[in-house]
């Protein structure tokens, strides 16, 4: 029984939780997330790399961990270098969906809709040199449409004005024909974000292409120590907010057995 833990700013990356655990079964989950510092795509880089370290070291000083998946695109495109220096475990991260974008516009006039760390970030700009080179990239970064998300599973509640501001840039270029989802959080948000931006376009993520990495690579992990399936647990850095229970609903539907807090040391 391989253990897969899951880091993310909030309830986003439980989107890629979501493909890995379709595509892979048997698996047992651990989902770590940094609510105390959410949101990530508002931090300065050393802060985010700080405490995705912090966080992993925590949950690995109590929990076997197999494999961790970075399920957020703003730590992802700053902080895996540093986790694959510091832990000996395979670390995933997850990679806005630019390439498969380049593919399939016909226009060449791509939207990426990310967080303003990620749309700021030079790995962004040699993602896009490298795949999407004879395409225009359209930058949007929003962390309202990261709150957005994050209220619509916390509450099931959308505020679609609010939504539709953040994607106007996208909706009045009639040359866009395909945005990259490319924060974990907005797969959460894929129909209203469809619906706003009309059939013109289409939305493409990285969920499913992670999940299949993660099970390629979970076929050649020697398993961790522990073969008992322990369940899946849920941990937050600050459990002390009103939200809780609502967090907790949230893990508990998606069949998590606990969520508590998680303490960082150093
Ligand atoms: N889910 C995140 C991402 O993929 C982080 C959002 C945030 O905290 O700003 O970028």
């Amino acid at each position: 029984m391989s253990t897969v833990l899951f880091i993310d700013s909030g309830l986003g990356g439980l989107s890629v939780w979501r493909e890995v655990s379709r595509l892979n079964h048997g698996l047992d989950y651990l989902y770590a997330f940094d609510n105390e510092y959410f949101p990530y795509g508002e931090k300065d880089d050393s802060v985010i790399v700080e405490r995705c370290n912090r966080i992993v070291a925590a949950v690995t000083s109590r929990h076997v961990v197999d494999l961790v998946v970075v399920a957020c695109n703003t730590a992802s495109t700053v902080a895996l270098p540093s986790l694959r220096a510091n832990f000996d475990i395979p670390i995933v991260g997850v990679v806005p969906a630019i390439k498969p974008a380049a593919q399939l516009t016909k226009t060449g006039v791509i939207g990426l809709l990310a967080t303003p760390a990620t749309v700021a970030r030079k790995y962004i700009d040699d993602l896009i040199t490298e795949y999407a080179g004879n395409c225009t990239v359209i930058r949007v970064g929003s962390s309202e449409l990261v709150s957005i998300a994050e209220e619509k599973m916390k509450s099931g509640t959308v505020d679609k004005e609010a939504l539709a501001d953040c994607l106007s840039e996208f909706k009045n270029n009639p040359d866009v024909d395909t945005v990259v989802l490319g924060c974990t959080h907005f797969p959460w948000l894929r129909s209203e974000i469809e619906k706003e931006l009309t059939s013109r376009i289409r939305c493409v993520d990285s969920g499913h292409a992670i999940a299949r990495r993660v099970n390629s690579l979970l076929n050649g992990i020697e398993k961790g120590g522990n073969s008992v399936p322990k369940n899946s647990l849920a941990f937050m850095t600050n459990s002390k907010t009103a939200d809780f229970s609502k967090y907790q609903a949230v893990f508990s539907r998606a069949g998590f057995v606990s969520l508590e807090e998680l303490k960082i040391t150093g």
